[in-house]
């Protein structure tokens, strides 16, 4: 080796072992607020989404109330949860709201043909799910049945829900035991209008949309704000072809992203015991999301620049194959530490889209793809993703300020390399500024410098979620192998450095 490339190769390797990411938060300028709504939850008719997971009716021996399992709720309402989205999804577009009122054993029985063809004992309908989300102290996004629905019918569920008057259907609810209107956060026009809501064009849904929402009428003081059903992943027609055409009575436009670790439908990857190769691209694949609502917002800046329109991420999440011997239309899967990153790192990119990005809902609460809890029979398990949501909760409602990344060092395996850290700050509803740090690499620990521009880091205190293995996750015999621990840090010598284990997610208090 002669002199000069020696010297060179000395010099990089001493870079190597300084490099450091450095993150800088300028808490000095503050941008949009965190709609608490884009930490919103999703349950529809689907497996033991509901039913056995959160519904066990009034005369079950599980404790409830209401039939709502009081396990789950209380576990549920330490995530503050500040919105649910029900029914569906795919079922929203075969739902009666007429056959889930009145009493429960007059209730007709269907098939739901949408996911694994079992019987639909219509017990949870609109009184039982406003009954959850008063015991969850969160607000109520209903989607209404554009597919195999009417106009009228959704208006009139909308007038059951909403009307203070003597009206008939108003009156129909005093009936049914509730004497004062239900408040509706949002009604959503139909859902996945390109697929399984009827695989319709972006133009023909247009006009049916903007027909519905002529119909769809509230009183001024509890009226929703309407959401019409958008395109997924690359597609930018549905974002495009809504925001030019529907002048007035959209309030959002829905996007529906999932990430897929292999990024194919027909093998997904397993939820658990998969290597490094689908750890990098589930971390890949979640990442792409930021491309896709930078592009929509792109769009929706060019045709609303009033920013009337909110870009709803109403579904997102893992999907991986079913569990062995569960039954695949009920998408019940595990959820492992890689789960609780995957979370992390679209909370950090939504963040980034707080001023578009209003809500999104993750897919789904409880026993479906991505969920927060896990049930058997009366035992329940909080999931890493779980923990991740709790850790995130003093995002809610909080006000974003700009961080910059320097020096991030990127993680690799075979051809594909993504940021190794990932990072999003706020000043809470408390006044505090919170970090919220990720470290992509499954392998190795890496500090970060933390500074506050126009401010001093003197130390950070928060929480850790990390775990020995790449899959680790909770079971119901061992329910609390992953969950966060106590994390701090202090400055020394004027430096706040930061050491990020391996795998994990922190959120901290900048002091
Ligand atoms: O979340 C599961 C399903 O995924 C929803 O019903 C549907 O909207 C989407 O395709």
């Amino acid at each position: 080796m002669n002199k000069t490339i020696f010297a060179v190769a000395a010099s990089l390797l001493a870079c190597a072992a300084w490099a450091e990411t450095v993150v800088t938060i300028d808490a000095a300028k503050p941008g949009a607020v965190i709609n608490k709504n884009v930490y919103g939850q999703f349950a529809e008719h689907l497996g033991t989404g509901i039913y056995e997971g959160m519904w066990v009716g009034p005369d079950s021996p599980i404790p409830n109330t209401k039939g709502w399992r009081n396990d789950v709720v209380d576990a549920l309402k330490e995530l503050h949860v500040p919105l649910v989205r029900w029914p569906g999804g795919c079922f929203a577009d075969e739902y009666h709201w007429r056959e889930g009122i009145g009493p429960r054993k007059d209730r007709p029985v269907k098939v739901n043909t949408m996911w694994g063809g079992v019987e639909e004992p219509n017990s949870v309908g609109t009184h039982e799910f406003f009954d959850l989300v008063e015991l969850l102290g969160a607000d109520a996004y209903v989607n209404g049945n554009l597919g195999t629905g009417s106009n009228q019918e959704m208006a009139e569920w909308l007038e059951y829900m909403t009307s203070n008057t003597k009206s008939g259907l108003a009156e129909l609810r005093r009936k049914n035991g509730r004497d004062k209107p239900f408040k509706v956060a949002y009604f959503a026009v139909g859902n996945e209008a390109w697929g399984c809501g009827g695989n319709m064009t972006p133009a023909h849904y247009t006009n049916l949309y903007k027909t519905a929402t002529t119909f769809l009428k509230a009183p001024h003081d509890n009226r929703p704000k309407f959401i019409a059903s958008g395109g997924n992943d690359h597609d930018l027609t549905w974002t495009s072809t809504l925001s030019k055409e529907v002048k007035g009575n959209i309030d959002g436009i829905s996007f529906h992203y999932y990430t897929i670790p292999t990024g194919k439908w027909e093998v997904k990857g397993a939820a658990t015991g998969f290597g490094e190769g689908e750890w990098i691209s589930t971390v890949k694949n979640t990442l792409a999301i930021d491309k896709m609502i930078a592009n929509n917002v792109k769009v929706l800046d060019q045709n609303d620049p009033q920013k009337k329109i909110g870009f709803m991420v109403d579904e997102w999440g893992t999907w991986y194959d079913v569990e062995k011997g569960t039954n695949s239309g009920f998408l019940y899967q595990q959820n492992s530490l890689r789960d609780a990153v995957v979370a992390a790192l679209n909370f950090n990119i939504f963040h980034n889209y707080a001023e578009r990005v209003r809500m999104t809902n993750i897919a789904q609460m409880v026993n479906v793809l991505q969920a927060m809890i896990l049930t058997d029979k009366d035992k329940m398990l909080k999931t890493p993703t779980y923990h991740a949501y709790h850790m995130y909760v003093p995002f809610q409602d909080a006000t974003t300020l700009p961080v910059a990344i320097k020096d991030n060092a990127s993680y690799k395996l075979g051809n594909t390399a993504v940021p190794q850290v990932s990072a999003s700050a706020a000043r809470g509803k408390d006044g505090k500024v919170y970090l919220a740090l990720v470290n992509t690499n499954p392998n190795k620990e890496t500090e970060v410098t933390v500074n506050v521009a126009g401010g001093k880091a003197g130390a950070v205190q928060g929480s850790v979620l990390t775990a020995d293995a790449m899959d680790a996750h909770n079971t119901f015999a061992q329910p609390e192998a992953v969950k966060p621990v106590p994390f701090t840090a202090q400055a020394k010598g004027g430096k706040l450095s930061v050491k990020l284990p391996a795998k994990s997610v922190v959120v901290v208090n900048v002091e």
